[in-house]
This record gives structure tokens, C-alpha cells and sequence, in this order.
């Protein structure tokens, strides 16, 4: 008997490494459940075929825009352009994949910020499912965000004075922890989430979250999008994909195994943030002053001229720091000698670290890191936020000694350890995200 076709599924990332990370992960999830994948990515940021996939295929959107317009454009106003220029060309990689595969294509399921997918996937009646890689809470606060008319948590962010405040039905968080970019004015980012709301029509979504972290705004974003949602996170838990658009730095491992246990500060800034070169030496002074061994990443394009930063950075990291380019994120949470982690909070970041019990030291940038700082140190009360415009050298000392060595740190470790137990065995057999996962397979076996 000739063996049946598995479901193949569509996947569109957003090309930037937060967003892909999570992206491959799910794909990994559900080609360990049988599904075949096929990645549809742009020219921008093209993944290499990697170990970790060989089984997935991948398809290319042309027409995409380049290195150039991004670093001229910016990430908001690129990815608004991304979606119109993508469309047509996106139709035509699903006319030909239907060619091939048939019915065997089950559905296209998009990164959120990726809607021109669902135009699409609508033009030849196929489902399309929403994937959101960030949180269920800056989720809801893009949506909210994204409503046309109406729209009274937009009216403070325009007055000086009022963005303290605390935005009553989203407690605890306050206006100037709304998403707003740090890459382009507020209405760019208000465009993009309307485009966003506007053309939502997917047959439900999923998100890289767990009820045991984001059970209100879950409940919240139920009742706002009338559709099902299915929270399958944190996805690096049910299938590692590592995969990095930049070279790991494996010689900070070699460095960690000579640290004592829970010693460590690590910090990393991910791949998109950076910082002014005055907070930079206000940093590396702050954690020279602590007297806590740290672990920097120090990532190209972060800090403006950090070649003029190594006279004063090097006395202070041959001391007590390491820095590499890029590290392997997860190994290095993981490993015993670290006990704090320095975060920009972006979402991947927060949930492995959250996943290994590491407590956090706060420094959002933009966009649903804000969200998620305002929740470590608030709803969680595993994090220190560090605020204001400016860095400075005592706030980071103090900051630092805190989460390593007084009391108030060690509570943090205990709740983050309790949280650790928790998103475990949701991601268990029998747990919640483990479950939502097999019911997501099952709605697209079903198909
Ligand atoms: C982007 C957005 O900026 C972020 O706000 C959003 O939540 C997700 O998409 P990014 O800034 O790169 O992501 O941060 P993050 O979500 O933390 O993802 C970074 C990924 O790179 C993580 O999986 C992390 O493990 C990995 N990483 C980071 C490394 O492997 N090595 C490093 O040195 C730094």
C-alpha cells in the first residue's frame, strides 16, 4: 500500500534572530511530531541550511529588501515595507508548493508581524494560524494598541509627565512600558500593529508562552480576538533548534568552568539593542565596583567604537570579566557558576532564563522588552529594573550586589527557582503546554 504524504506546513519568520529562533523551534516541535516543513524565508537574513534542519525545505521570497534599506529604514519601518513588497511574491512560492505537494499543504502559519502571509494564504483558501513569538502581554498591548479609533492608552504617551502612570486595566504596567520602539516614532510602530490587527483573520493562534507565566493576558487576548489560542511555550523546551546568525564564542564556557558556583553575572543585550558609549564605561565601571566575576557580550554594531573602550575595559576585564562577540546563550544559562543575568528582556532571553531559575537584572530597550522588564520585577519578582535615560555606575553596583549577594537576591533566586518548577512541568507530559502543542497537531491533522 503506497504510504501517505505528512501534512506539510508553511512557516514564515519575521529575518531577525529573536524571531527565527522561535520560528525553527516550532518547526523542530512539529517535525517531531510528522509534519514535513517548508520555510519560507526572505532574502534578508537567509538562514544557512543547517544540521538541525535537514529535513525541512525551504523556499525563497524574492523581491525582499536588503542590508542597506534596513540600516536605512530601520527595523519598524522595514518590516512595514517587508509586507507590501513580500505579498505577490509570497503567492507565487504557495502557488508552487501547492503544485508540488497538493493537499498535503495543511496551512501557513506566519510570525504575527509577517500579515501579508495571511492575504496570501486567504487567496488560495488555506488556513492560516498565527504564530506571536514575544509575549501574551505585549501581544495584547500591540492589539490594544492597534485599534483604529477609540484608543484612550494612546492619548498619554503624547504627554510629557503622564507616561509614570499606571495604565489601570493593564496593572502593573504604566504607559511608558507600552511597546513603543526605540527605532522610530510612535505612529511607525502604531502603523505596523494596526496593519497587524487589521488583517488578522487566522483561524487561531499560538504563542511562545505558558499559562503558568501569562494565565490573565491569555485569558485577556481570548475574549479580544473571538479565537482560540493556544500557548505551546516556552518552545526551546520542547525542541531545541539551535541555530545563530552570528559565530559563537565558545571560549566563555572554558571560562565559566573556573567560576565559583552562582558567582557570575551574564550579559547580553541580544541581537538588536544597543547602547550609548557613556553607558558602556558607566557599566563596566558599575560591575568593576561590585567585585562580581561577569560574562559580557559584546556584539558587533552594539556599542559605537569599542576598539576606543579597550584601554579602560581591558585593566577591568583581565581582573574579573570575559567578553566574546556572541555566546551560546542557552550552555551559558545553564551553567552552575552563573547567577545573574543582565538582560535587554527579550522574549527568548527572559524564558530561558526563566527556564534555568537565573534571576535578572533589567535594561529594556524597545518595543515588548518593557512589557516584559515591568513583569520580571513586578508580577514575577524575579528582576531588578534598572530605569532612567542614563546609566549610572552606583545604580549598577548596586543593582549588581543586590541580585549576587543580599538577601533580596537570594528571595529572587528562590522565585525564580519556583518558576523554573513550574514552566517545567507545564512543557511535562501531561502539562499545559505540552498539551496545547498536541492540540495544535491535532487541528492541523484535522485539516
Ligand atoms: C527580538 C526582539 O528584540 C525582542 O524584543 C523580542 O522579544 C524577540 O525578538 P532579540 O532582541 O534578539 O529579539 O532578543 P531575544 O528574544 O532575547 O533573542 C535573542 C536570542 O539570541 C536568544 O535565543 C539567545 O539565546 C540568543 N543569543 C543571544 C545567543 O545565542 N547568544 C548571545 O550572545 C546572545
Amino acid at each position: 500500500m503506497e504510504e501517505k504524504a505528512a501534512k506539510r506546513v508553511v512557516l514564515v519568520p519575521v529575518p531577525a534572530q529573536g524571531h527565527l529562533t522561535a520560528m525553527m523551534q516550532l518547526g523542530k516541535a512539529l517535525y517531531l511530531k510528522g509534519f514535513s516543513i517548508t520555510v519560507a524565508q526572505t532574502e534578508f537574513n537567509h538562514l544557512s541550511p543547517s544540521d538541525d534542519f535537514p529535513d525541512f525545505s525551504a523556499v525563497t521570497i524574492l523581491g525582499g529588501l536588503s542590508e542597506t534599506e534596513f540600516k536605512n529604514l530601520g527595523p519598524v519601518e522595514f518590516l512595514i515595507k517587508l509586507n507590501v513588497v513580500c505579498e505577490e511574491s509570497f503567492k507565487g512560492c504557495l502557488g508552487q508548493l501547492l503544485q508540488q505537494h497538493g493537499n498535503d499543504v495543511a496551512c501557513v502559519i506566519y510570525d504575527e508581524i509577517m500579515y501579508f502571509a495571511e492575504a496570501a494564504a486567504m487567496d488560495f483558501n488555506l488556513p492560516s494560524v498565527i504564530f506571536s513569538t514575544m509575549s501574551a502581554t505585549s501581544f495584547l498591548c500591540r492589539s490594544l494598541m492597534g485599534r483604529l479609533n477609540d484608543n484612550p492608552l494612546l492619548d498619554p504617551l503624547e504627554e510629557p509627565g503622564e507616561e509614570d502612570k499606571l495604565i489601570p486595566e493593564l496593572y502593573p504596567l504604566r504607559y511608558k512600558d507600552l511597546p513603543t520602539s526605540a527605532f522610530a516614532p510612535l505612529e511607525s510602530s502604531l502603523k505596523l500593529y494596526m496593519k497587524a490587527r487589521d488583517k488578522r483573520s487566522a483561524s487561531l493562534v499560538i504563542i511562545n508562552t505558558s499559562s503558568c507565566l501569562e494565565s490573565s493576558s491569555l485569558e485577556w487576548m481570548r475574549q479580544d480576538l473571538q479565537a482560540p489560542i493556544y500557548p505551546i511555550g516556552p518552545l526551546h523546551m520542547a525542541a531545541s533548534a539551535s541555530f545563530s546568525l552570528l559565530e559563537e564564542g565558545r571560549s566563555c564556557i572554558e571560562w565559566l568552568n573556573k567560576q565559583a558556583e552562582s558567582s557570575v553575572i551574564y550579559i547580553s543585550l541580544g541581537s538588536l539593542a544597543w547602547m550609548e558609549h557613556k553607558d558602556m564605561v558607566e557599566m563596566a565601571w558599575g560591575l568593576a565596583n561590585s567585585k562580581q566575576p561577569f560574562l559580557w557580550v559584546i556584539r558587533p554594531g552594539s556599542v559605537p567604537n569599542p576598539e576606543s573602550l579597550s584601554e579602560e575595559l581591558n585593566g577591568i576585564v583581565s581582573e574579573r570579566g570575559h567578553i566574546v562577540k556572541w555566546a551560546p546563550q542557552k550552555e551559558v544559562l545553564s551553567h552552575s557558576a552563573v547567577g545573574g543575568f543582565w538582560s535587554h528582556c527579550g522574549w527568548n532571553s527572559t524564558v530561558e532564563s526563566i527556564s534555568e531559575g537565573v534571576p535578572m537584572i533589567c535594561r529594556p530597550f524597545s518595543g515588548d522588552q518593557k512589557v516584559t522588564a515591568r513583569y520580571l520585577e513586578r508580577v514575577w519578582r524575579i528582576g531588578i529594573q534598572l530605569e532612567g535615560e542614563e546609566l549610572k555606575r552606583g545604580d549598577v553596583e548596586r543593582a549588581v550586589r543586590m541580585l549576587m549577594a543580599d538577601e533580596e537576591g537570594v528571595m529572587m533566586k528562590k522565585r525564580a527557582l519556583c518558576l523554573k518548577e513550574k514552566i517545567e512541568a507545564s512543557a511535562r507530559s501531561g502539562g499545559s503546554s505540552h498539551n496545547s502543542l498536541n492540540e495544535f497537531a491535532d487541528f492541523i491533522n484535522a485539516l
